[in-house]
């Protein structure tokens, strides 16, 4: 479950283009993360795939121009645009997004849109020759100049065999647009939060580099929930994995001494800092500029500390920690929380198997300064994320920190 979807009424208005396919992954992507998706298909999308695909998917009914117009949902289909969040288009080709920008409404879909107030977001999909005429470039930009989100499309290879830009962009980008899109209003808008995560590389030679098991995933589900409930989200990230999430300021860095710098510059102006990352305590003493070949049984490499960068970031500011170990864990975080001077302090035994480095999930103690303690069940990376939000979100409505 994403919370910024749950029990959302999203339109997804599906029109004739081969990237169809496209609209199916995202139609179960969004209720499988709690969202209702009423799906419209114009007829040319109804050759290309048929209702029962969707209503397979999202569990409710269709709405295509080739129903009996005295039907319920017929009547219906004005109802859907009322009472919409969100209206997403996708894929659109270029004579939807003309039909739109015209203001037409002779099919359902375009009667949804023109009847509805919520959000657009329009996904084009076309051949490159089509997406570049000044016509639809025109018309895009009327709809932009209405306040539509157009999201792509994407260079690529074309349905054409030529490559150029026209592709759909793809599901899982979509849906972060979506996210974005439906949590502006939420109750970080206005609020700058700083995120940072990954194990940070602590270069030895050109070639090597000491770092740890840190997956980025907990520091990038904090950054996605922040965007979901409206923050400006500055994410200091160490090399991952991971794809950048959409609207989410990504500032790359490699080395501890980098990510100190990147994050302390990033606090100007936050609200907030979120320290997921699993910053290297040390980094070898010297940096060989040349790869150092096989030599004598033993190597030893110096190791000089790395500045403590929650410690040194600004106490103006919420400030989180993670306290990521395999003993002891309550009592070694609260030492922590208290020696940083910090905010809260998130908990994790990184030993159990559903928890910890790599994982989906995590089962956490959130500390505070006032001696409270949360232990949270066993819930996904997104949800822990949103849990610290809450408690983030709370201080921040409190007006603190107050120093
Ligand atoms: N942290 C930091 N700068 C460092 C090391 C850690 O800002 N140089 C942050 C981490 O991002 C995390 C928190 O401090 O939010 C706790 O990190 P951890 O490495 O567990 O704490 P340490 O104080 O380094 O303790 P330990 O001796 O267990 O390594």
């Amino acid at each position: 479950m994403v919370r910024v979807l749950q029990n959302k009424r999203i339109v997804l208005g599906v029109t004739g283009s081969i990237a169809c396919y496209k609209a199916v992954e995202l139609a179960s992507q969004l209720t499988q993360a709690g969202a209702m998706v009423d799906v419209v298909l114009t007829a040319a999308a109804a050759q290309f795939i048929t209702p029962l695909t969707f209503r397979s998917l999202t569990h409710r009914p269709v709405v295509t121009d080739l129903m009996d117009p005295d039907s319920e949902q017929a009547v219906e289909h004005v109802a859907l645009a009322t009472k919409a969040d969100l209206l997403v288009i996708a894929p659109a080709t270029a004579h939807t997004i003309a039909r739109l920008a015209l203001g037409l409404a002779d099919d359902a879909l375009s009667a949804v849109a023109l009847a509805s107030r919520a959000p657009l977001l329009v996904a084009p999909a076309m051949d490159a020759g089509m997406f570049e005429h000044p016509a639809l470039q025109d018309n895009l930009a009327r709809l932009q100049a209405r306040g539509a989100h157009i999201v792509g499309p994407a260079e690529g290879r074309l349905a054409s065999g030529l490559v150029g830009k026209g592709r759909m962009v793809e599901p899982q980008e979509l849906l972060g647009h979506i996210r974005w899109v439906l949590g502006k209003q939420g109750d970080l808008a206005g609020r700058k939060v700083v995120v940072s995560a990954g194990g940070t590389q602590e270069p030895l030679d050109p070639v090597r580099v000491l770092t740890n098991r840190s997956s980025g995933k907990m520091g990038y589900a904090v950054a996605e929930a922040a965007r979901d409930r409206g923050a400006q989200v500055v994410l200091v990230t160490a090399p991952t994995a991971l794809p950048s999430p959409v609207g989410v300021q990504m500032v790359r860095v490699q080395a501890a001494l980098e990510m100190r710098d990147s994050v302390l510059a990033a606090c100007r102006g936050a609200d907030a800092l979120v320290m997921a990352a699993a910053v290297a305590d040390y980094r070898p003493a010297s940096f060989y500029p040349q790869k150092v070949k096989k030599g004598p049984q033993q190597w030893v490499v110096e190791l000089t500390k790395n500045p403590d960068i929650l410690a040194e970031a600004p106490r103006d500011l919420i400030r989180v920690g993670f306290a990521a170990e395999t003993e002891k864990v309550v009592e070694h975080a609260q030492e922590k929380l208290v020696a940083k001077g910090l905010d809260l302090m998130v908990a994790n035994d990184v030993t159990s198997p559903d928890s910890g480095f790599g994982t989906d999930t995590n089962r956490v103690v959130i500390l505070d300064k006032d001696g409270g303690c949360q232990e949270l069940p066993l819930l996904s990376k997104l949800e822990v994320a949103d849990r610290i939000l809450d408690r983030v979100a709370e201080l921040l409505a409190r007006g603190l920190p107050r120093r």
